[in-house]
C-alpha cells in the first residue's frame, strides 16, 4: 500500500472506540520499529516527526522511508507532521510526501487559531492530506513549543464546536490536562471535559502528551472519543536506554549495528504494548 491520509483510519477509531498510535520516530531504525510493530499486530500507523526532526533528516529522507514502510506493512501507514507553526513548512512537507498535518497554533487568540488553520485547510485539501489543530494548550515540552503547565488552559467544549464550524478541520487535540514528558505525579485529566467535547464533536479527537499515562486512563479517554494517542518520549527514552545498556557492558563498541539493533527491538516492543493499550490491534 502507499501512504493514505490519516482521515479514514481515525474516523473508524472514533466509530470503533478504540485510537490510533502515532508514535514520533527520529531515525531510521526507529520508523523501521513501528512499522514491525504495525505489520506484526496487524494494526494502522501514524508515523509522526516533529518540526526538529524534520529539519534534522529533511522531509524527502522522511516521506521516502515512510512510504517504504507502507508498503512493506500491508497495513494503512500515514505520515503526520506534528506541532508545526509554520505554514512555509506544512507546505513543503506535503510536497514531499506527508499525508497528515498538524497546524498548532494554539498559542493564539482563537480567530487567528481559526485563520491560520483555515489557510492550511485550504493548502492541504487539493493534495488530500488530513489537518489536525489544537485549542487549549496541552503542557510540557514538544521541541521548541514550550508551556507552563501552570498556565496551560484546557480546551473550551462551546469553543470546540464553533471552531470545527468554523474550520472544517479533519482531527482535533483539545487539551484536556495531559501534557509532553513523562509526568512527575499520575496526570490529571478532565474526563468530563472530553466527554463534553465528543458530545459536540464528531471528529476523531487527538490525545497528545500520551506518555506516561496509567493504561486505565489511556482506556478511559479513548473510550471517550479520543481516536489518535501521540507518543513520543516513552519511544525515546527506550531508544536511547538501550544504547546506554550497550555501552554499559562494551564502552568500545563501535559498530552501530550493536546498538541500534537492540534499540531498535525496544521501540518495536513498546510500539506493540502501545497498539495494544489503544485496541488497534487487527483494525488494519
Ligand atoms: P509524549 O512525549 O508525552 O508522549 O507526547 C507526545 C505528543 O503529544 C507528541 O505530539
Ligand atoms: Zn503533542
Ligand atoms: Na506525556
Amino acid at each position: 500500500m502507499s501512504l493514505q491520509a490519516s482521515t479514514e483510519m481515525l474516523q473508524a477509531a472514533r466509530e470503533g472506540k478504540y485510537a490510533v498510535a502515532a508514535f514520533n520516530v527520529h531515525t531510521l531504525e526507529m520508523l523501521q520499529a513501528v512499522a514491525e510493530a504495525a505489520a506484526e499486530t496487524q494494526s494502522p500507523l501514524i508515523i509522526q516527526s516533529t518540526v526538529g526532526t524534520v529539519n534534522h533528516l529533511g522531509p524527502d529522507y522522511i516521506a521516502a522511508a515512510a512510504a517504504v514502510a507502507a508498503k512493506r506493512t500491508g497495513t494503512p501507514v500515514a505520515l503526520h507532521l506534528d506541532h508545526c507553526t509554520d505554514y512555509d513548512l506544512i507546505v513543503r512537507c506535503i510536497r514531499a510526501g506527508y499525508t497528515s498535518v498538524m497546524i498548532d497554533a494554539s498559542m493564539y487568540p482563537f480567530e487567528e487559531n481559526v485563520a491560520r488553520t483555515a489557510q492550511v485547510m485550504a493548502a492541504a485539501a487539493a493534495a488530500g492530506v488530513n489537518v489536525e489543530a489544537e485549542l487549549g494548550k496541552v503542557g510540557g515540552v514538544e521541541d521548541d513549543i514550550v508551556v507552563d503547565e501552570r498556565d496551560a488552559l484546557l480546551a473550551d467544549p462551546d469553543e470546540c464546536a464553533a471552531f470545527m464550524a468554523r474550520t472544517g478541520v479533519h482531527t482535533l487535540a483539545p487539551a484536556i490536562g495531559t501534557a509532553h514528558g513523562i509526568y512527575k505525579g499520575t496526570p490529571n485529566i478532565d474526563f468530563a471535559r472530553i466527554a463534553r467535547i465528543a458530545d459536540l464533536v464528531s471528529a476523531p479527537l487527538v490525545l497528545h502528551g500520551g506518555s506516561g499515562i496509567p493504561a486505565d486512563q489511556v482506556r478511559q479517554a479513548v473510550s471517550l472519543g479520543m481516536a489518535k494517542m501521540n507518543i513520543a518520549t516513552e519511544l525515546r527514552i527506550a531508544f536511547s536506554d538501550a544504547i546506554k545498556q550497550v555501552f554499559g557492558r562494551l564502552p568500545d563498541e563501535n559498530d552501530p549495528r550493536k546498538y541500534m539493533v537492540p534499540a531498535k527491538e525496544a521501540v518495536k516492543r513498546l510500539a506493540m504494548e502501545k497498539m495494544e493499550l489503544c485496541g488497534c490491534v487487527g483494525k488494519a
